[in-house]
């Protein structure tokens, strides 16, 4: 199969093109850095030419909401309406489990997203997953004010980066499906707890005091609303297991 993977050369994206050229198949990585802009729609067009399947792993860092959706709406349109024109037969959207229970932030976002994708003519499958291993130091790196590193209270079981970017060309390899079972880790964790233990493991400096988020988004946080279902598939790969295998800092 010819693959094309948008945010290809980012975290979750990079291991999707290492996984899927492993598996035989051709395929190109969408991104600023490899000339195509999806945002702008710069080099979209060829890109895209005879592409089976594209499998969308754009990002944007923020924390906005305004920001985000605004990212999300315009990538995802131009990304969707290209794939019309050239033909693509089939896009794959990752997601975030529970965006539809979270609907604020950068989820809000992200569930506008996924709106846009099952409304396309381009036949669609959604993988929603939990948060990755590293999100704990991702947050650490993007919110801080001075040494301080405040880390919101919230339930989440996380996965292994590796597995979700396996399950997306699998989904890629199959045919459209809408909504596909929600990926999950193998146990819940405490975001806070998983922040510090990074940091002992890594050498991430820093206060990181577990904040109360208030409003229904840091209730939602809180309550589990995060968290899979009974019916997620459950990945392999422990938090703990995936911090053994990082470099020590
Ligand atoms: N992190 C988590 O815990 C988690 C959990 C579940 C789902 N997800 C979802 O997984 C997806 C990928 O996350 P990630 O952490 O792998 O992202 P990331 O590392 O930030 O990578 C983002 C990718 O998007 C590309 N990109 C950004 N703006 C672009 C533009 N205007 N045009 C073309 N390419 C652009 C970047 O390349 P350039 O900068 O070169 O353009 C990069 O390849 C996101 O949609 C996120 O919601 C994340």
């Amino acid at each position: 199969m010819d693959i094309a993977v948008a945010g290809g050369t980012g975290v979750v994206g990079s291991r999707i093109v290492r996984i899927a050229q492993a598996r035989g198949h051709a395929t190109r990585a969408l991104s600023r850095s490899a000339g195509v802009d999806v945002r702008t729609g710069v080099g979209l067009e060829g890109a895209l030419r005879g592409a089976d399947a594209v499998i969308d792993v754009l990002n944007i860092e923020t924390l906005s909401e305004k920001a985000a959706t605004r990212f999300f709406r315009t990538a995802t349109s131009n990304l969707l309406d290209a794939e019309g024109r050239a033909g693509v037969e089939h896009h794959i959207a990752l997601s975030i489990v529970g965006v539809d229970r979270v609907p604020h932030g950068y989820y809000g976002a992200k569930l506008a997203q996924e709106g846009l994708v099952a409304s396309h003519a381009v036949p669609w499958t959604i993988l929603r997953a939990t948060q990755f291993h590293d999100f704990a130091a991702q947050m650490h790196a993007r919110l801080a004010f001075g040494p301080v590193h405040p880390v919101a209270h919230m339930r989440t079981q996380p996965v292994a980066v590796d597995e979700v970017a396996a399950r997306l060309v699998d989904l890629a390899e199959g045919s459209p499906q809408g909504r596909a079972r929600d990926l999950s880790g193998p146990q819940e964790e405490d975001l806070a707890d998983m922040m510090r233990a990074w940091a002992r493991r890594s050498g991430g400096r820093g206060w990181m005091p577990r904040i109360r988020v208030p409003g229904a988004f840091g209730a939602a946080m809180r309550d589990g609303s995060l968290l899979p279902g009974p019916d997620a598939e459950r990945g392999r790969v422990t938090f703990e297991e995936w911090l053994a295998a990082q470099p020590v800092g």
